[in-house]
């Protein structure tokens, strides 16, 4: 029977809920809501400033902010608790101070002495970047040093590093480096609640190292070799330990876990992880009044728009989060919200818009953060990272159209997509929840009351909805064959992982015993890349045309490259045509990339040309420089800031590439030897037309239509491959080339010759 010991370390505050506000919404308030909880005065944080003084003083600001988190005055108990338990489950409200304290906790009492490091993982990438950097300003650290953090393309973190925060999926990374994660004394899970794919596949994983490190220790000390057990789903790791256990890894100690979730339904964690102890951390809460609209909104965006404005005129200062589902919606609502701000009469107080999500430049994460200056209210368009992963202070007021894009799977059909769906109650919950962490607050829910009934409890974990490739190969890496025997905490069903591994053998990925297949599979596996991308990386070294490949690859990897205004739908459209390849979206994007890249080194040649001698001249031509790239993107309707990533995350893949002993050469102007290189790659996503001019995709059967976004929309090539399915009212390729069909049974035998790719007039018989 797993415990559960309540640590009181706030107090529950606040009255009832006050009235309604003139809002065309229910005014009845939901049902209660547990999701806020405690917190502190973070929003008032001061500008920084060089004067010591005024560091001191910020200093003592944070030190303040710290002490009034309710986990602080919980210290020693937690500590004492993680010392006393191999896994220790830890709840606490968001807001508690579990993220950014409890490591801290950790590190005072000694659990990085003699190089030892305390990992953090986190499901998101902006949440390892942004508390990492928020827990090095509290210890008076630069981030990189003793605070760091790790996400894919990016290391933040060096030899002294003991604090580290990394995305989950980068910890996988390390284990197939390292697979007893010897330089960690103990690892965090966080956000465990979400039950993302990656966290769950840790799950299984870290319990088998700790196994292995509690034997190791053991046996260090009996100075006896055990011969590794049979049977276990990680046997290939164990003997790896045998063979390894060498004086180099005689004194590892056993590993520790804590598992840290914002939700109370920590039952299956405590049961899985063997009846581990679970403490609640008490936040401090104050009432959030839920509204609903009456009738069903038609268009969310719009009515998320009209709230906006709404509490803006109408309600007492305090901030703004909005939800939304992805960085394409953030941009046009950015966008329109600022456009409307501009026409507010001169004496009503100003909006500030700013955006947050994964993809965003990290100087930009960290406004969020910043208090809005004063007579300003800030209006935060989020996605559901801020529904617990990053605390943001001063929020008063939530919008929540109740929508979030999610990974979805058919498993019979072996295709993933993007969908739009409703969140689930306790999505929902945790949303509202962010308007009562400071002062009590109102949630405005842009659906009907009967609509929240209607939602799901909780969501169903990733891994039972996703493309498991990746995730067999990475298992496969490690050495666990028998993936269906794997120690997951929610199995993810028996067709899925079976299609998942047809998926990776189509690659070239396993061989026939179901290994992984040497150098393919091992090479595959260490790109950070989604298994196709990875052997489309390889296709190409080997079809000269890799440095294309690597372009399309990281053009891939970044959110919309092109925006359109709704009142700029024209000049954007033109703008975008000098770009166009009539062969469709990925030389299009290659070609982007190319006049960025080459706009930004004559900006750069440029500003080298002017350089001054001192330094404030050189960092006047370098903002020149950066001016003059900005103002190209957006005469040309480009995200600068997607191009930006893009252009990092070519530099990284082209490292994996040259770190394996390959060669990045290019095709020139030889398109056609690209074109049968991206179907070579995407043979398993490819589509044909049919009589009726609509489109079939091959391996699934199904119909599909192609996206209003890609350059051969309206084009009816007889033949295309694409990147990605998106599902709404039907289902959209998006990111497609044409191709010629005969190219596929020739360049995709094994896959082609038993399917047959056969004739749009053969297929419609
Ligand atoms: O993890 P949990 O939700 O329990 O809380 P946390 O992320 O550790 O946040 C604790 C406090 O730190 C909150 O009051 C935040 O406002 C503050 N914080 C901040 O001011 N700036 C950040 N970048 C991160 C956290
Ligand atoms: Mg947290």
């Amino acid at each position: 029977m797993p415990s559960m010991a309540p640590l009181s370390g706030g107090s529950k505050d606040g009255t009832g809920p006050g009235g309604g506000a003139g809002l065309p919404f229910g005014g009845r308030f939901g049902p209660p809501d547990g999701g806020s909880s405690g917190g502190d005065a973070a929003g008032k944080r001061k500008a920084a400033s060089a004067l010591p003084e005024a560091r001191g003083n910020k200093r003592q600001a944070i030190l303040d902010q710290r002490r009034a988190l309710p986990i602080s005055s919980v210290e020693g108990e937690l500590v004492n608790l993680v010392k006393k338990n191999d896994t220790l489950v830890v709840i606490g409200e968001t807001g508690s101070g579990k993220t950014t304290q409890l490591p801290q906790f950790l590190h005072a009492a000694g659990f990085c002495k003699g190089g030892m490091m305390v990992g953090i993982t986190q499901p998101r990438r902006v949440a390892a970047i942004t508390v990492a950097t928020r827990v090095a300003e509290e210890m008076g650290v630069e981030v990189g040093k003793e605070v760091g953090y790790s996400i894919r393309f990016e290391d933040c973190t060096s030899a002294s590093t003991q604090l580290k925060y990394m995305t989950d999926g980068m910890l996988l990374r390390e284990a197939l480096l390292d697979p007893l994660l010897s330089r960690y004394s103990l690892i965090v899970i966080d956000e465990a609640h979400e039950r993302t794919i990656h966290t769950d596949v840790l799950f299984g994983l870290l319990k088998g190292v700790q196994k292995r490190r509690q034997a190791a220790s053991t046996a260090s000390t009996s100075s006896k070799q055990k011969a590794p057990k049979t049977g276990d789903s990680l046997k290939d790791l164990q003997s790896l330990l045998a063979t390894s256990n060498t004086p180099a890894v005689k004194k590892i100690s056993p590993l520790k876990l804590v598992v840290m979730s914002a939700t109370l339904d920590t039952k299956g964690f405590c049961e899985y992880f063997n009846g581990a102890e679970a403490v609640y951390v008490q936040g401090r809460q104050f009432p959030v009044e839920i509204f609903y609209t009456f009738t069903p909104e038609a268009d969310y965006l719009d009515a998320a728009l009209l709230t906006t404005f709404q509490i803006h005129l109408e309600e007492t200062p305090g901030d703004i989060l909005l939800f939304l589902t992805g960085q394409e919606e953030i941009e046009s609502m950015e966008r329109l919200l600022k456009e409307r701000a501009s026409h507010l009469s001169q004496n009503v107080q100003k909006l500030l818009v700013v955006p947050i999500y994964a993809a965003l430049p990290s100087e930009q994460q960290m406004r969020v953060f910043q208090a809005a200056p004063e007579g300003t209210r800030k209006v935060i368009l989020a996605t559901n990272i801020a529904e617990t992963s990053l605390t943001i202070p001063g929020i008063r007021y939530v919008i929540d159209p109740g929508l979030v894009k999610a990974r979805a799977f058919n498993p019979r059909t072996g295709v993933e997509s993007l969908e739009v769906v409703p969140v689930s109650k306790a999505q929902a919950q945790q949303r509202s929840g962010r308007a009562g962490r400071e002062k009590p607050g109102k949630c405005f829910r842009l659906y009907t009351e009967d609509l929240f009934t209607k939602l799901v409890a909780t969501t169903v974990p990733e891994i039972q909805r996703c493309n498991l490739a990746n995730v067999m190969l990475q298992l496969k890496a490690f050495g666990i064959d028998d993936v269906l025997g794997f120690d997951f905490m929610d199995k993810p069903s028996r067709i899925s992982i079976v299609k998942s591994l047809e998926h990776l053998y189509s690659l070239g990925a396993l061989t026939d015993e179901g290994k992984l297949s040497d150098p393919i599979g091992v090479r595959m596996s260490r790109f950070p890349l989604e298994p196709m991308y990875a052997k489309a990386m390889l296709i190409s070294c080997d079809m000269g045309c890799s440095e294309e490949m690597l372009a399309t690859v990281s053009m891939m990897s970044v959110d919309s490259v092109f925006y359109a205004p709704r009142d700029k739908l024209q000049e954007a459209n033109n703008a975008r045509k000098r770009f166009i390849s009539v062969d469709g979206d990925h030389i299009t994007f290659i070609n982007v990339l190319r006049h960025y890249i080459q706009e930004a080194e004559e900006a750069g040649a440029e500003a080298g040309e002017g350089e001054g001698t001192s330094s404030n001249s050189s960092a006047n031509e370098n903002k020149k420089a950066f001016k003059r790239i900005r103002s190209w993107c957006s005469a040309n309707f480009i995200n600068a800031r997607s191009l930006r990533r893009a252009v990092d995350i070519q530099k990284q893949i082209r490292g994996y590439v040259e770190g394996m002993g390959l060669k990045i050469t290019s095709c020139g102007e030889d398109m056609l030897s690209f074109r049968r290189c991206l179907a070579a790659s995407f043979f398993l996503n490819a589509a044909r037309r049919q009589l009726d001019g609509t489109y079939r995709a091959l391996s699934s059967g199904q119909s599909v239509a192609i996206h209003p976004s890609s350059v051969l929309f309206g084009k009816k090539p007889d033949c295309v491959v694409f990147n990605e399915l998106v599902r709404t009212n039907r289902s959209y390729i998006r990111n497609i080339t044409q191709v010629d069909s005969l190219w596929l049974p020739e360049l995709a035998p094994h896959y082609y010759a038993a399917q047959g790719v056969g004739t749009p007039s053969q297929q419609q018989s």
